[in-house]
């Protein structure tokens, strides 16, 4: 067919159908108009694109916005109901309704606004907020839905008048943007305010008031020295209290409340909040709320991420594909006989903990999955090594625990390098007890 031709029949076709790969210069769609998968919506400055994205290591399909330029995602329509890849999907306004909505093979997957309207359009704005609107009034909008990012001109808060709460959600990994564990809200104190991050609703850290646009406990997150740093303004009246900002020099700006909860900021990729995780006990800087221990925890244990091998004891798997890294910690952390937790899945959803006494061998070897192993003290008593495993009667257990005994047939270089490697260990556990 001439090339020519070819583009008139596709625009004729694509009236009520944005078909066209890359719609540059298109950031609004009207009721019945469908943006499918493999098309986008770009904001009038370029700044933003609104599109279905697939993330490689799961195959699962989202509908979201991304920074134009790096592709990083600052929002997703759909984090709780992904769909699969190989299936036709449609962002469209409903021309009956005028509600916002995906659909798949004719079917609602999700609707993403919640009141009907007459004729209404959405598009994506250069600030990054994608807008539903009438002629008349805004709909919806994504800045009042955040997920894991905050953008400038995003608020963080509340409006009791309305019951409006905004807060960030964090994915549940790296992998899945299922809200996980953590969010993000502020918190007004009499003069000001201060970050808070939740675990599952309870209070986990916190920044530190907000004093001449720093934050006690994080003043790097808004270093006036360094060209990343933005105007905070704290509003605060009978109907709403909330934290918003603006960019001094103008670079793409965002926030991400990560699955670990902390936050990171995207300008250069710092990450601000508790070493690893949260105990209950005091940390220093002061990040942790203090809550009371499990009767069995101290405050000299803790978590550390480790290669290893373990000896044979009891593993326990949680499939719920909610849980997330933190509520593993959780989990063992609660059990007095747990001694180490990872991930289930490889997306990093599920939980695995283990029982029993803690004895491993730190390994490696890069394939050895890492785990989070209890270490508890200055003492190091979780790092005990055994010098002459007792093969017998170790191997001579259940059937699962025969894989592990294979590991177990070291050869004595192997085994003087891992205890010079525990010796290492002991000496950065008491060298890290020393710093503080
Ligand atoms: C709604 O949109 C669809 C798809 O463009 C179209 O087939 C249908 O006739 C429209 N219905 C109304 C009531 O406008
Ligand atoms: C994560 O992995 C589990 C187990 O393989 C699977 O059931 C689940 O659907 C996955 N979730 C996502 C969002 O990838
Ligand atoms: C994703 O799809 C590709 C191509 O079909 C396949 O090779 C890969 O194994 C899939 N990955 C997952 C995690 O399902
Ligand atoms: C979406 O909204 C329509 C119209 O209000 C409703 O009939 C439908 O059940 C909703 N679908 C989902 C998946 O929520
Ligand atoms: C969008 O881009 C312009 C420059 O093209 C910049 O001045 C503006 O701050 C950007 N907006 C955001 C939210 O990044
Ligand atoms: C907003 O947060 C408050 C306090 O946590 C809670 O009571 C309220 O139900 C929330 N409102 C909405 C709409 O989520
Ligand atoms: C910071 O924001 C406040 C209130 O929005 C404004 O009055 C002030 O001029 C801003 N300062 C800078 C340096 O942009
Ligand atoms: C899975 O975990 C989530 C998060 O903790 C929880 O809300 C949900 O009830 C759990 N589901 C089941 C079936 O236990
Ligand atoms: C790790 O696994 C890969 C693929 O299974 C294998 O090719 C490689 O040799 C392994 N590396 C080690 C150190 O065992």
């Amino acid at each position: 067919m001439n090339p020519v031709l070819f583009l008139i029949f596709t625009f004729l076709c694509s009236r009520g159908g944005l078909d066209f790969p890359l719609a540059a210069g298109i950031s609004t769609i009207r009721p019945g108009e469908e943006l499918k998968s493999g098309s986008f919506l770009e904001s009038d400055g370029g700044n933003f694109t609104l599109g279905f994205f697939t993330i490689p290591e799961t195959n699962y399909t989202y509908l979201g916005i991304w920074y134009t330029n790096d592709r990083r995602q600052v929002w997703v329509a759909n984090p709780n109901t992904p769909l699969n890849n190989n299936v036709a999907a449609a962002l469209t306004i409903d021309n009956t309704t005028g509600i916002l909505k995906i659909t798949s093979g004719g079917n609602i997957v999700l609707n993403i606004s919640n009141q009907d309207a007459a004729n209404p359009t959405a598009r994506i704005e250069d600030s990054g907020n994608l807008v539903l609107r009438t002629e008349k009034q805004s709909i919806w909008q994504s800045f009042d839905n955040p997920t894991n990012t905050l953008l400038p001109g995003m608020k963080l808060g509340f409006n009791t008048a309305t019951g409006q709460n905004w807060t960030l959600t964090s994915w549940i990994s790296d992998n899945v943007p299922a809200s996980g564990a953590f969010t993000l809200g502020w918190e007004p104190t009499q003069d000001s305010g201060q970050l808070v991050v939740y675990q599952r609703g309870e209070r986990y850290s916190i920044s530190g008031p907000l004093k001449d646009q720093a934050f006690e406990f994080m003043p790097r997150l808004n270093d006036l020295w360094t060209p990343y740093h933005c105007n905070f303004s704290v509003v605060s009246n009978d109907d709403e209290e909330y934290l918003t900002f603006s960019v001094i020099n103008g670079r793409l700006w965002m926030w991400e409340l990560t699955p670990m909860g902390k936050l990171r900021d995207g300008a250069n990729s710092r990450q601000y909040g508790p070493d690893g995780f949260c105990y209950g006990y005091e940390s220093v800087p002061p990040f942790c709320v203090t809550s009371e221990l499990p009767r069995c925890r101290s405050s000299n244990d803790k978590f550390e991420e480790k290669s290893v091998n373990f000896l044979p004891t009891i593993a326990e798997y949680e499939e719920n594909t909610s849980l997330s890294l933190s509520d593993c910690m959780e989990r063992c952390w609660n059990n007095c006989n747990c001694v180490a937790f990872t991930v289930l899945n490889s997306n990093g959803t599920g939980c695995k903990t283990w029982t029993g006494k803690l004895e491993y061998y730190s390994t490696d070897d890069p394939n050895d999955s890492k785990i989070y192993v209890l270490v508890q003290g200055s003492s190091s008593k979780g790092l005990k090594f055994r010098k002459n495993v007792d093969m017998d009667s170790h191997c001579s257990g259940s059937f699962s625990s025969y894989a592990h005994c294979g590991h177990l047939l070291l050869s004595k270089n192997q085994k003087a390098k891992i205890r010079r490697r525990r010796e290492e260990e002991a000496n950065t556990v008491l060298k890290r007890v020393d710093d503080f």
